[in-house]
C-alpha cells in the first residue's frame, strides 16, 4: 500500500512538469482564416503572404516555438462565420486565431475567441465592435478600426473647404462604420453629408447610383470599397465621367492593392490610410524589399497588417515563453511594445487597436505617395470597450 502511494506520489511528481509544458512545446497551431475566394480573396493571400513572411524572418519560430499551420477560406461570408471558426477551435484545437478580412465574419471570430479564451489576432477586419464592446484580454487587432480612416479623411476634406458630400459604400458593417468614423469628422469640420448611398455587399451594381450623385452635384464623394470591388467601382466612376466634376475621396483601401487593375482611372485619387509609398521608415524599406524578393510582388496595406499581426504574436510569445495560457502576460508584453512596423512604429491602445498616424496618399501612376498626415496617432474612441 506504502510503497504504491509512493509510486503514485512520485508518478504525479513528474506528471505535473510534463503536464505544465504541453502549454509551451511542441508545435503552435495556427488558425488561419483568411478569404482565399471572392472579392477580397487578393487581400488574404498578401495577409498570409505578409504573415509567413515574418515568421520565416525568424526561422519558421516564435516565442521559441515552431509553427504549423491550418487554413479555412472564409469567403468573406459572415453566415459561415461561426461554423468555420468552431472547426478551428473545437476540430483542429489551434493555439491561435489569424483572421480576418471582412467586419462581420470577424465579429463571428470575436464572439467564439471571448468565449474558448483562444488568442485571436485579427489582420485587417475594421469591425469598430472587436476593440469596442467585444474587447478583450485575448483579442488584439494589426490593422485599423473602420472609424480611424473615415475620421481621418473627414477632418481632411472639411480642412480643405469641401462643403458638401455623398458618401457611397457597402451596405454592411465596415462600410456603415467607415462613413460613420468619416461623417462624425466631416461634420464637426462644417461640411454636411446630404445623402448617404449603399449598395448590398459584394455587389458591384453602381450605375444607378452614379446617376444619382451627378443629378446631385455634391462637393465631393466619400467611399468604402475594397477588392475586386474598388477596382470595378473606381473603373465605372470615371466611366460615368464624374471624376473631373465631383472629386471622389475614400478610406485608402480603395486603390491599395488594386492599382495594376484601375489604370488610369485611378490617377489623381486621394485617400487616407495608415500606410502607403514613399515613406521613410527603414523598416519600410527592408520589408518592402524581403516581400518583393519573396513573393514577386509589391506589398500593401494588407502585407503590412499580416507581417504585424506575426510580430504581435512575437512579442507576446517571447515574453510567456511560448506558453499561449498566460494571457495577462502575454497581453502587458504586448501593450507596453512599441511594434516596428513598416507603416512606422505604433503601439496598441488599452482596447488592443494599433495608435497609428493615418496618411494622405495621391495616386500617382502605380503608386499611393504619401503627401502628408491627415492625423497623427490617431487612437479609436474604443467605445463600449470595458476592460
Ligand atoms: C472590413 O470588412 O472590415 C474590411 C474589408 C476590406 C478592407 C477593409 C475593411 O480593405
Amino acid at each position: 500500500m506504502k510503497t504504491t502511494l509512493i509510486a503514485l506520489a512520485a508518478a504525479l511528481t513528474l506528471a505535473a512538469p510534463l503536464a505544465q509544458a504541453q502549454g509551451s512545446s511542441g508545435k503552435l497551431k495556427i488558425g488561419l482564416m483568411l478569404p482565399s475566394s471572392g472579392t477580397y480573396a487578393a487581400l488574404g493571400t498578401a495577409i498570409e503572404n505578409g504573415f509567413k513572411l515574418y515568421v520565416a524572418e525568424h526561422g519558421g519560430k516564435l516565442g521559441g516555438r515552431e509553427l504549423e499551420y491550418v487554413s479555412v477560406d472564409d469567403e468573406s461570408d459572415p453566415s459561415k462565420a461561426t461554423d468555420n471558426v468552431n472547426k478551428l477551435v473545437k476540430r483542429d484545437k489551434v493555439d491561435v486565431l489569424i483572421g480576418t478580412v471582412h467586419s462581420g465574419v470577424a465579429m463571428g471570430m470575436a464572439k467564439v475567441a471571448k468565449d474558448s479564451g483562444t488568442l485571436l489576432i485579427v489582420p485587417n477586419a475594421g469591425a469598430d465592435a472587436v476593440t469596442g464592446p467585444m474587447c478583450a484580454v485575448n483579442i488584439f487587432r494589426s490593422s485599423f478600426s473602420n472609424w480611424q480612416p473615415g475620421y481621418a479623411m473627414g477632418e481632411a476634406m472639411a480642412k480643405k473647404g469641401i462643403k458638401t458630400a455623398v458618401s457611397i459604400t457597402w451596405k454592411y458593417a465596415a462600410g456603415d462604420e467607415s462613413v460613420k468614423g468619416f461623417k462624425e469628422a466631416f461634420e464637426k469640420g462644417g461640411g454636411k453629408v446630404v445623402k448617404e448611398l449603399t449598395v448590398p455587399f459584394p455587389g458591384v451594381e453602381f450605375q444607378a447610383l452614379l446617376t444619382e450623385i451627378a443629378a446631385t452635384k455634391p462637393g465631393a464623394v466619400y467611399t468604402f470599397f475594397a477588392g475586386g470591388g474598388a477596382v470595378k467601382f473606381v473603373k465605372d466612376y470615371a466611366a460615368a465621367g464624374l471624376k473631373k466634376s465631383i472629386p471622389l475621396y475614400g478610406a485608402g483601401f480603395l486603390t491599395d492593392g488594386t492599382l495594376d487593375a484601375q489604370g488610369a482611372a485611378a490617377d489623381g485619387l486621394v485617400t487616407a490610410l495608415h500606410y502607403g509609398d514613399g515613406l521613410t521608415v527603414p523598416r519600410d524599406a527592408s520589408f518592402r524589399l524581403a516581400y518583393a524578393k519573396t513573393y514577386k510582388l509589391q506589398p500593401d496595406v494588407y502585407a503590412v497588417q499580416g507581417y504585424d499581426a506575426a510580430q504581435i504574436l512575437g512579442i507576446g510569445l517571447a515574453a510567456v515563453k511560448g506558453d499561449v495560457s498566460k494571457k495577462a502576460e502575454f497581453a502587458a508584453a504586448v501593450q507596453k511594445a512599441k511594434i516596428d512596423s513598416p507603416r512606422g512604429a505604433f503601439s496598441l491602445s488599452r482596447s488592443h487597436n494599433p495608435v497609428q498616424d493615418i496618411y494622405l496618399r495621391q495616386v500617382v501612376g502605380k503608386e499611393n505617395k504619401v503627401i502628408g498626415v491627415a492625423s497623427k496617432a490617431l487612437a479609436d474612441p474604443a467605445r463600449g470597450c470595458r476592460m
